[in-house]
C-alpha cells in the first residue's frame, strides 16, 4: 500500500503545514486549514517535473541542451516558439496576448451569473468553427443544459446550429476529473473546457469538491493533461462574496493565466481582465456585451454621447486599459450626513484617492464636505483605478455638491496633487485624441500637458477645444449653474474659461492677453 502524509493547507493563501492551527501563521486567516492526505511516491529521483522530461530520456544530447535537469548558460537555451491558437473572439485574445497557448491553464474567474458560461461556449463554438476541437466539460448544467443554452446563441448560429459543428465540440456532463482527463486524452481536442474547477472531484480524495484538497488534485491533474498533451485547458472558478476567487490563491499560482470577468450585474457591459498571464500583459482588457443572443464584442464602452445634456456631479473622463484609451462617465452624489460619522463610497474607482480629492476640495477649493455624505461610481461596469481620473472626479464631487454643471461635451483628464495643482498624465495625446473622435467639445488637461499640434487636427472628425487649467481652484471655475450651462449651450455659446486657464484650439495655443 502506498505510504500517506497529511498535511494541512489553508484555503486563503495556500499555505503547507505540519499540523493543524487555529490560525494560519502564513496569512493570519482563521479557521482556513484543511487536512490533505498525500500519497508519497517513491521519490528517490525526485517528482518530475509536469513539463520535465519522461525518466528514459533524462540523458539524451536534447535534453541536457534544453536546460531540463542539468544546468545550461541561459543564452544558450533554444528560444521558445509560443505559438497561440486565436479563439476568433477578438476581445478575448487581446487579453490572451493573442490566444490559447497550447499546453497552458486558464483560470477564468467572475460573479454567478455574470456570463462565464456563456462565453466559455462561445470560445468553444469560435474554436470549433474555425477547424479546431473543443472539449466542454459541464460539472455544472446536464449537456440538455449546454445545447439549450449553445442554440440561443449567435456564434453557435452563426457556426450553422449545434449539429454542424458536428465531432469538433464535444460537450460532456461530468464532474469526474478522471473521466474528463480520459476523454480529453482520447479525442485530443485543441481547448478543454472546464465549468467549474469548484464542482468536479476526484474519487479517490475524500474531501467534498470545492474543498482545498479536491481543488488543488483536480487542478493539478488538468495542468498535467495540458502539459502532456498540449491542448489548452481553461477552468471556470467562482469568485466569493469579497471578490476572490473562491480556493484559490493556490489555484492561482498552479496556472498560467489567470482571468477575471467582470461587469455591473444590473449593466450589460463585461470586462475581462487579466491577472495574471505568463505569455502576455496583464494591462490589456477585453470589452463585451450581453445581449439576448449571447456576448457580443464591444469597440469600446458605449457612454451616452459627450454632446447629451449634462447634469451636475457628472464627468466624462478618458481612461488608458491597457493600449486603448476609453471614455468613462462619473457620477457623483454629495448629500448632508453627520458629522464625525460620514459615508464616502466609491464604485469602480479606487476610495483612497476619493478621500485624498474630499480633503484637496476642501483646502484648495474651499468646499466644506466635512459633514456630507459622498458617493461616486464609475458608470458602465468601467473600473478606473488611476490617478487620471482624479479632475473628473474632484469636478464631478464639486459639481454635486454645488449643484452647478460643466461645459457641454467636456471630458476632464488629470491628476491632482495634494497641494491643489493639476498635473499631466501619461499618453495625454493619446487621451484628448480619443475624447475628440468620440465628440467632446472641450477636454480640459493640465496646464503642464504637452499636446502636439496633430491631436486636434483634421482627422479629428469633432475638432473642439482643448483647454489648459493649473489647479484645482481654477477647475472648479469650469462649473457653471445648472440653468446657465444648459441655456448658454444651446444658443451656442463658447465654454467660459476662468482667467487661470489658456485654451489651445486646433493645436495653437491662445495666450491670453
Ligand atoms: P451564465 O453564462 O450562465 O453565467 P455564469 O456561468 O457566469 O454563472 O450567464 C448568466 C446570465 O446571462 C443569465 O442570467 C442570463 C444571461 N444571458 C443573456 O442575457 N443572454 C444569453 O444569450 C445568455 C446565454 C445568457
Ligand atoms: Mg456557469
Amino acid at each position: 500500500m502506498a505510504k500517506t502524509r497529511t498535511e494541512f493547507l489553508c484555503r486563503e493563501c495556500g499555505g503547507n503545514h505540519s499540523k493543524w492551527m487555529g490560525k494560519c501563521p502564513d496569512c493570519g486567516a482563521w479557521d482556513s486549514l484543511e487536512k490533505f492526505t498525500l500519497e508519497v511516491e517513491s521519490t528517490k529521483a525526485g517528482a518530475a517535473p509536469i513539463w520535465g522530461a519522461p525518466a528514459d530520456a533524462a540523458d539524451s544530447e536534447e535534453l541536457a541542451r534544453s536546460g531540463i535537469g542539468r544546468a545550461v548558460a541561459l543564452g544558450s537555451v533554444p528560444e521558445a516558439q509560443v505559438s497561440r491558437i486565436p479563439t476568433g473572439i477578438s476581445e478575448f485574445d487581446r487579453v490572451l496576448g493573442g490566444g490559447v497557448v497550447p499546453g497552458s491553464v486558464m483560470l477564468f474567474g467572475g460573479d454567478p451569473g455574470i456570463g462565464k458560461s456563456t462565453l466559455l461556449m462561445q470560445v468553444a463554438a469560435a474554436v470549433a468553427a474555425r477547424g479546431g476541437s473543443a472539449l466542454y466539460a459541464s460539472s455544472e448544467e446536464s449537456p440538455q443544459q449546454v445545447r439549450l443554452r449553445a442554440e440561443r446563441l449567435e456564434a453557435v448560429v452563426r457556426a450553422g446550429g449545434a449539429g454542424k459543428l458536428g465531432e469538433r465540440l464535444l460537450v460532456m456532463g461530468e464532474g469526474n476529473v478522471a473521466r474528463i482527463v480520459e476523454q480529453a486524452r482520447k479525442s485530443r481536442p485543441t481547448v478543454v473546457l472546464v465549468d467549474s474547477i469548484q464542482l468536479v472531484h476526484r474519487a479517490d480524495v475524500s474531501a467534498a469538491p470545492g474543498s482545498i484538497a479536491q481543488l488543488r488534485r483536480c487542478c493539478l491533474d488538468l495542468v498535467a493533461l495540458a502539459k502532456s498533451t498540449g491542448c489548452g485547458v481553461i477552468m471556470v472558478g467562482h469568485v466569493t462574496k469579497d471578490g476572490a476567487l473562491a480556493g484559490p490563491k493556490l489555484l492561482e499560482h498552479l496556472v498560467d493565466v489567470v482571468l477575471s470577468f467582470e461587469g455591473d450585474r444590473h449593466s450589460a457591459i463585461r470586462v475581462v481582465r487579466g491577472v495574471k498571464n505568463r505569455f502576455g500583459s496583464t494591462q490589456e482588457i477585453g470589452l463585451f456585451e450581453m445581449r439576448g443572443d449571447g456576448l457580443a464584442e464591444v469597440e469600446t464602452v458605449r457612454v451616452p454621447h459627450a454632446g447629451g445634456p449634462s447634469a451636475s456631479g457628472c464627468a466624462f473622463v478618458a481612461t488608458m486599459a491597457g493600449t486603448r484609451c476609453l471614455l468613462g462617465e462619473i457620477h457623483a452624489l454629495v448629500a448632508t450626513g453627520f458629522l464625525g460619522s460620514t459615508k464616502r463610497k466609491a464604485s469602480g474607482l479606487d476610495a483612497s484617492r476619493l478621500a485624498m480629492l474630499i480633503a484637496v476640495l476642501e483646502k484648495h477649493g474651499g468646499l466644506r464636505l466635512a459633514d456630507q455624505d459622498v458617493f461616486v461610481q464609475s458608470l458602465g461596469g468601467l473600473r478606473i483605478a488611476e490617478p487620471a481620473a482624479d479632475l473628473a472626479v474632484a469636478l464631478a464631487i464639486a459639481g454635486a455638491f454645488t449643484n452647478r454643471v460643466l461645459p457641454q461635451g467636456a471630458v476632464a483628464i488629470g491628476e491632482v496633487g495634494l497641494t491643489g495643482e493639476l498635473r499631466t498624465v501619461p499618453q495625454i495625446e493619446q487621451r484628448v485624441h480619443e475624447s475628440l473622435r468620440r465628440g467632446a467639445r472641450v477636454v480640459f488637461v493640465p496646464s503642464s500637458a504637452r499636446i502636439g499640434g496633430g491631436a486636434t487636427s483634421a482627422d479629428a472628425p469633432h475638432a473642439g477645444q482643448i483647454v489648459k487649467i493649473g489647479t484645482i481652484s481654477a477647475a472648479l471655475e469650469l462649473l457653471s449653474p445648472a440653468q446657465r450651462a444648459l441655456t448658454g449651450a444651446r444658443s451656442g455659446a463658447t465654454v467660459a474659461v476662468p482667467s487661470s486657464s489658456e485654451r489651445v484650439s486646433s493645436g495653437v495655443v491662445k495666450g491670453r492677453s
